[in-house]
């Protein structure tokens, strides 16, 4: 028994921050933001959106792309480190709004691997004959923790969510799911303040968001990524020849040139929307499988590669037949 993907969806909130706008914020420049990061605007929230207001957005896409009612969902699994609240869960406050009942609904917290964790959880609830259909999401606003006076890291994220459907299926679908960590980089990417630890700080807007040693996580991710594409290939037994789509978590141009080079894969063959979304955590490969399936490039059938980095560390990877 496989889980594979019926359906995609998406939501980018309106608000479009180009570079040019940043410009005006912080002490950074257009080309600055392009030539190191490749980014050139984000979407960023209004007052009122949240998590799980995208999360829904996206989810309602992917139900009627698989053709499927919300009442046949038995599993949902968020990805996400910025949740509306504490509790409940982003998951249950979709599985409400989407008048889902009765079902598991979680949120799993990876920092930027939330997604590829979300999904190795649901791949395993199918497989394992646990669940039939899963509505698994990757959904961040990290633009409510970004430190408005820290140009090295409020430049690089944007908001969004993206969903998909997985289905039990005798078809191929996800052929393996690679996910790990190591807690001892958490000084390098971090947003230290949260319920147990420096709340107070928090609550009186003395929080300073979003943390990052740029140069040096970009030292591990490279390294990390190119190492996690052959344990996952190795994993599944496929040839890297076999690949046709990289869809790799959207942090920055140069760490998804690597990886496409350890591929050896052309980057007409590597799904890139950090251009216009920047660097959305969770809400990175979702939207851009969405992209991608929507318009055409990804086709029934293919093989695609999934690969994240985030916060933690974090790091995960699936193989898939689409
Ligand atoms: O999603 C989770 C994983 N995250 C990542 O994978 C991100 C990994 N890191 C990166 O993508 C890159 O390291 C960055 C895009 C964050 C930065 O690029 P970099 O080439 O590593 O630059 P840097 O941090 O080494 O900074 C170079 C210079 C510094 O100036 P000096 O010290 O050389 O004079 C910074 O102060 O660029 C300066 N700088 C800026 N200048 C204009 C930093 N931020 C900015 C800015 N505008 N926004």
């Amino acid at each position: 028994m496989y889980a594979r993907i019926t359906g995609t969806g998406s939501y980018l909130p309106p608000r479009v921050v180009t570079n040019a706008d940043l410009e005006k914020i912080v002490d950074t420049s257009d080309e600055w933001i392009r030539t190191r990061s490749g980014i050139e605007r984000r979407h960023h929230v209004d007052p009122g959106e949240t998590t799980s207001t995208m999360c829904v957005k996206a989810a309602r896409q992917a139900i009627e792309m698989a053709g499927i009612e919300a009442s046949d969902i038995d599993f949902v699994v968020v990805g996400t480190c910025t949740p509306d609240q504490v509790f409940p869960n982003v998951g249950t406050m979709v599985q409400a709004e989407l008048g889902i009942i009765n079902t598991p609904a979680l949120s799993v917290e990876a920092a930027c691997s939330g997604f590829v964790y979300a999904l190795s959880i649901a791949d395993k609830y199918i497989r394992l004959g646990e669940a039939k259909c899963a509505l698994v999401i990757g959904a961040d606003a990290l633009s409510k923790l970004l430190n408005w006076s820290d140009r090295s890291t409020c430049v690089l994220f944007g908001d969004g969510a993206g969903a998909v459907i997985l289905r039990a299926s005798e078809e191929p679908g996800i052929l393996t799911t690679v996910i790990s960590a190591d807690g001892r980089y958490r000084d390098l990417l971090q947003c230290q303040y949260g319920p147990s630890r420096g709340y107070d700080a928090l609550i009186a807007g003395q929080a300073v968001g979003v943390e990052m040693k740029g140069a040096e996580v970009f030292k591990v991710a490279v390294n990390t990524l190119s190492s996690l594409v052959d344990v996952t290939l190795e994993k599944a037994g496929v040839d890297r020849a076999a690949v046709d789509w990289l869809v790799p978590h959207q942090a920055n141009l140069r760490i998804i040139q690597a990886a496409a080079k350890k591929l050896g894969l052309p980057m007409e063959q590597v799904v890139v929307t950090v251009q216009d979304h920047g660097n959305t955590s969770s809400a990175s490969i979702p939207l851009a499988l969405d992209r991608a399936v929507r318009d055409g490039r990804i086709q029934k059938g293919q093989m695609l590669l999934l690969e994240a980095f985030g916060g933690g560390f974090t790091w995960g990877s699936a193989l898939l037949r689409f």
